[in-house]
């Protein structure tokens, strides 16, 4: 069971269904147990740490490309024409891969989401993924998981690790080229039947981007201690997933949630994704943990406590969430399998 078996192989067996000038991919979200929280170099979305995520089922984006005659690329998200900064983020993408391609036709755009964006669902990782998965099939570059992986990151940092089902490491690296920071999948989606509860607080778009607040946190005078520590999580993440222990890996996934907030705060100007809401279902984990069910949260930039549990225990942590007056909807998700070739 500890092997790539939901990574290289399958992946290639997946994408290697078609290529041509028109493809058509799809990608879950992930949720970082781990969380990268800062860049060594910006333009490569190169990270300054490690970092271990859960890819979920059920929340995902669909992305169809075709490269054809055209001016301009059409970029169509959720049934509207994409603008402003969303859109330049997309045509700045595409751009790396006709650049890479040699390819000079625009991009003709798709794209389908089942998660409400921009609140902290990590709608882009899912975005980027299916969009790298797409894009180069339609460009007719083959690419190996790896290298994809790599590909998706550009995007947005966190799709690396969307490009991989079931509990999924993306290396940090060292080169200045990136090519060693891409993700890797840890364990398989079977591997462990935990389930990630999603309490949603807020659907308000965040005010503070990831991409701004990670550049922001990084003059934090907690930032320095931020990355000192990641790699003794990753190291206690890793063996609680190999070992399917819950009380590790919910312990260390909330510790690095807690820093990477606590950074955040400790800037200037300080940044606080939480709403009164996120206050509440965190207390209301602890409660149900002193009540005997095993349930742990991690918060990511945004208002939304999502709550790692056994699959078993997934309807207490729900009926003690949903019951919270800030919370405006619970959704429960397993783990999910990586991008894959839909058409
Ligand atoms: O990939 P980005 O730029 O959307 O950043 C993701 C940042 C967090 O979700 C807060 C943490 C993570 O590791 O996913």
């Amino acid at each position: 069971m500890w092997t790539c078996v939901n990574g290289l192989n399958t992946l290639e067996e997946r994408t290697s269904q078609m290529a041509g000038a028109d493809s058509t991919a799809r990608a879950n979200v992930n949720v970082a147990l781990v969380k990268y929280w800062g860049k060594r170099d910006t333009a490569l979305n190169l990270p300054a740490t490690g970092s271990i995520s859960l890819t979920l089922e059920g929340l995902d984006v669909e992305a169809h490309v075709r490269f054809g005659p055209g001016d301009e690329d059409r970029l169509v998200i959720d049934g509207a024409e994409a603008a402003g900064d969303e859109a330049r983020r997309l045509t700045s993408f595409l751009d790396l891969v006709r650049a890479t391609t040699r390819r000079r036709e625009a991009a003709a755009v798709v794209m389908r989401s089942s998660v409400p964006r921009g609140i902290g669902l990590a709608s882009s990782a899912a975005a980027f993924a299916a969009l790298a998965l797409a894009a180069s099939r339609a460009a007719g570059w083959t690419l190996d998981a790896a290298e994809l992986s790599a590909l998706a990151r550009r995007g947005s940092g966190s799709a690396a690790r969307s490009i991989f089902g079931g509990f999924v490491e993306w290396h940090r690296g060292e080169r200045a080229d990136g090519v060693d920071s891409f993700a890797e999948p840890l364990a398989p989606a079977d591997h462990w039947d935990v389930r990630m509860v999603v309490a949603i607080t807020s659907t308000t778009p965040k005010s503070v981007s990831s991409r701004n607040g990670m550049v922001r946190t990084a003059a934090s005078p907690f930032y320095p201690a931020w990355v000192a520590g990641a790699d003794a999580d990753l190291a206690e993440a890793r063996a609680a997933i190999r070992a399917r222990d819950l009380e590790a890996l919910g312990l260390v996934a909330e510790h690095s949630a807690l820093k990477m907030h606590a950074a955040a705060l400790a800037t200037r100007p300080p940044i606080l994704y939480w709403r009164a809401a996120t206050l509440d279902c965190i207390h209301r984990v602890w409660a149900l943990r002193a009540d005997g069910v095993p349930a742990y949260f991690t918060i990511d930039a945004g208002p939304q406590v999502k709550v790692l549990c056994a699959a078993g225990d997934a309807p207490r942590v729900v009926a003690g969430l949903e019951m919270l007056p800030g919370v405006e909807r619970v959704l429960v998700c397993g783990p999910g399998r990586g991008a894959e070739v839909i058409g």
